[in-house]
């Protein structure tokens, strides 16, 4: 097993290097909220449950950092970098909700030093309660896999995109640990190819069968009869939407075409069920990690390039939603009861 994604080591913070992978596995030591806001960007550390662990700890390395020796404007000090942390990704639901629990527990002090340790200690225990998490969905999700089932998996939903085990990737190696033959089509994920680099790495660490594919041969390999179940991830779930990698949405489609299942395997931190679809800001990236490939240009210059980094897939087209708490079926009115 690879080492924890982002783990804190006293006023420090060490993660994966994800940008680099799978050439080389580099931790970072990381000591203060720009370069946080910057691997966070540049998405050295990504994936939403990785997102919520590390704006927990972004707060809680604001909060270790601050000059402010005043309560007050100690807590303001460390509200203006959750702020600015906040912004670096707007999709991915679990950012803020780590910035948010943390501060609130900073805000339940009177003290800087009080503050100072609440933050700590809230954004340690985010990241801990995160493997439980995760081992807990995978257990409910194993369930769904067939024994010799071959699933199809889009981005990285693996280990690396939150503290270990994962949501998507934890389902299919809670099935292998119990006992059950799982092979896993990558879809390599343009443009920063976070399935083939990311996804690809982590299974074959783990001794998994894994192919990679292109995007584009999905659908191919579902009207081939060659995949069995489709589980993603998910970086927000609305009351009427699963936010996921771009390229999602097309594979919901091809395999109700197809009559494959379609699940979703995602924390209830992931949830958002106050909004919709069309409230939901998508990120888009820069347009040369679409008109660049390997540091040489492929679009012509002066053509644009659009870059969403996220799409979302209507929820009539998810088969299951798979938490922590237990399997979510269509048509998902008992959403907002499972947070009871
Ligand atoms: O842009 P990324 O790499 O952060 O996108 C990540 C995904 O889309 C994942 O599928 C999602 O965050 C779920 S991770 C358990």
């Amino acid at each position: 097993m690879i080492p924890r994604t982002i783990e804190r080591d006293g006023a420090t913070l060490r993660f994966i290097d994800q940008t680099l992978l799978p050439e080389r596995l580099e931790v970072v030591a990381c000591t203060d909220v720009d370069r946080l806001a910057r691997a966070i960007r540049r998405l050295e550390v990504r994936g939403a449950p990785a997102l919520g662990i590390a704006g927990a700890y972004g707060v809680a390395l604001a909060a270790m950092t601050s000059t402010e020796t005043d309560y007050g404007p100690f807590v303001e000090d460390v509200a203006k970098a959750a702020a600015y942390l906040r912004v670096t990704r707007p999709t991915a639901v679990n950012l803020g909700w780590g910035i948010d629990r943390t501060l609130a527990a900073l805000r339940a002090t009177g003290t800087v030093d009080g503050a100072v340790e609440a933050a700590v200690r809230e954004a340690d225990h985010i990241a801990r309660e995160d493997e439980e998490v995760c081992r807990a969905l995978g257990r409910n999700g194993a369930d769904l896999i067939p024994d010799g089932a071959r699933v199809l998996t889009h981005c990285n939903a693996g280990a690396l995109a939150c503290s270990t085990w994962g949501t998507a990737l934890g389902v299919v190696r809670s099935a292998v640990e119990s006992g059950k033959k799982v092979s896993v089509t990558a879809c390599e994920t343009r443009p920063l190819l976070q399935g083939a680099r990311l996804t690809a790495f982590e299974l074959h660490e783990d001794g998994i069968p894994a192919r990679v594919i292109t995007d584009s041969t999905a659908a191919f390999l579902m009207q081939r009869g060659e995949i069995d179940c489709v589980v993603v991830g998910a970086d927000r779930i609305t009351q009427d939407a699963v936010f996921n990698k771009i390229g999602t949405y097309m594979h919901a489609v091809c395999a109700r075409y197809h009559g494959i299942p379609f699940y979703v395997a995602a924390p209830l931190s992931t949830f958002d069920t106050i909004h919709r679809a069309a409230d939901i800001t998508i990120e888009e990236r820069d347009e040369d990690e679409i008109g660049a490939f390997s540091g040489k240009r492929t679009v012509p210059s002066g053509v644009p390039c659009t870059n969403f980094a996220f799409d979302a897939t209507p929820l009539d087209l998810v088969s299951a939603i798979v938490t922590e708490k237990g399997v979510l079926r269509p048509p998902y009115g008992q959403m907002q009861g499972i947070f009871k």
